[in-house]
């Protein structure tokens, strides 16, 4: 049995990270943001009411409050995360706690692991660090943290399954099932269907984070469409593993800070072919996947990749990955490229509608981005 003070904390948490992943998105003066934190100020108010202080501490990769382990899922995952990335072991929060001082706790939240920023304590928010321990050869050296041995289990987890494809081995589909589950019912608990998008971790296109994001994103577009049930997890899963045919080729490609040439261009446009293959081997992956696999680099217009000899219908998944592809490259911003604002965004992915983009599922698209943004540009996309 939950009690309330539990469901207070794991609303608290839930609504921190999701602030904090909405500032990694855009920033932290950003409208969504600062509703957030003010919702999360609201769920420590009910926390004060029958504690003095709120007292979080990491132990064993563990969240602990008052003594007990909290329960996990990806909110807290992430909360734990950047704790241990940060070095914090324990974080109190003092009943006068206030707007600003929670900005800027969640303004830390939301900082790329390979942002070293200082964490300072402020009036009611006090951080606590973890021990620096230091380890005897002859002289005293300074231990290394090991800070990234610990906790984002899904990451690890999901980059297991990654490895796994790579080693050319068999594909356990369980492992992502229970992935994808876990961001369905992550979403069927929040109304706002974008807040549950995953921050940006890391420039690797082709890993953890390009594949949460576009499982997230894709699960948006299908619940505004009014999907459910098998076909939402099936879509999830497909979102998953689009890039999976990308483990198959050369890593100096993948990660190539600049043009590919052509001789590199033509090997990257084998990977959703190669991926269809290897999910149709697998067993247990649902057909949608190997089929989103396969078509999600083929364009509404039919001008993209693989060909195909004869003219293709798309199916409606390859055509929302496409749309959550197309995103989430133009807001992931790469070291070598500026990065896009929202309204750049929303105006290049109108004029790709009807050509690169499915138009109607790319407006509805946009509808949802707009819910989230309700201060940029109006709503009505559909129009255009
Ligand atoms: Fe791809
Ligand atoms: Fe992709």
């Amino acid at each position: 049995m939950i009690s309330a003070q539990d469901d207070h904390l794991q609303k608290l948490i839930r609504l921190m990270t999701t602030a904090a992943a909405n500032a990694a998105l855009y920033h932290t003066e950003h409208r969504q943001v600062l509703r957030l934190s003010k919702q999360a100020l609201n769920e420590l108010h009910q926390l004060f009411n029958v504690h003095s202080n709120i007292t979080l501490k990491v132990i064993d990769e563990q969240l602990i409050f008052t003594n007990k382990p909290v329960a996990k899922n990806l909110a807290v995952d992430r909360l734990l995360e950047a704790l241990t990335r940060n070095g914090i072991s324990h974080l109190q929060i003092e009943p006068g706690v206030y707007t600003e001082e929670l900005l800027g706790f969640i303004n830390l939240l939301s900082k790329s692991p390979d942002k070293q920023i200082d964490i300072k304590s402020s009036e009611n928010i006090h951080f606590g660090q973890v021990e620096v321990r230091y380890k005897n050869s002859g002289s005293q050296q300074l231990a290394e943290l090991n800070l990234a041995e610990i906790a984002d289990y899904e990451a690890d987890r999901f980059m297991d399954i990654y490895q796994t494809v790579r080693n050319k081995q068999k594909l356990e589909m369980a492992g992502i099932n229970e992935i994808v589950n876990g961001f369905v019912s992550e979403f069927n608990s929040q109304s706002d269907a974008f807040m549950a998008i995953a921050p940006l971790r890391s420039m690797d296109e082709y890993t953890y984070t390009h594949s949460t994001n576009i499982c997230m994103l894709n699960l948006a577009q299908a619940k505004v469409l009014g999907i459910e049930g098998q076909l939402l997890n099936d879509i999830g899963i497909a979102a998953m593993l689009h890039d999976v045919g990308k483990m198959f080729i050369s890593p100096d490609i993948l990660s190539k800070s600049g043009q590919l040439n052509e001789e590199e261009w033509q090997i990257m446009q084998q990977h959703p072919r190669l991926g269809a293959e290897y999910l149709l081997n697998t067993p247990g992956v649902p057909r949608l996947a190997v089929v989103t696999a396969f078509e999600h680099h083929m364009r509404y217009d039919n001008a993209g990749y693989p060909k195909t000899a004869h003219p293709w219908q798309q199916h409606i998944c390859s055509h929302m990955t496409a749309i959550s592809d197309t995103y989430d490259a133009m807001r992931t911003h790469r070291a070598y490229e500026e990065s896009l604002d929202i309204d750049q965004i929303i105006s290049i992915m109108l004029d790709l509608a009807g050509n690169k983009l499915h138009p109607q599922l790319t407006y509805s698209f946009l509808q949802v981005l707009s819910e989230l943004d309700k201060s940029s540009e109006p709503s009505n996309y559909s129009a255009r």
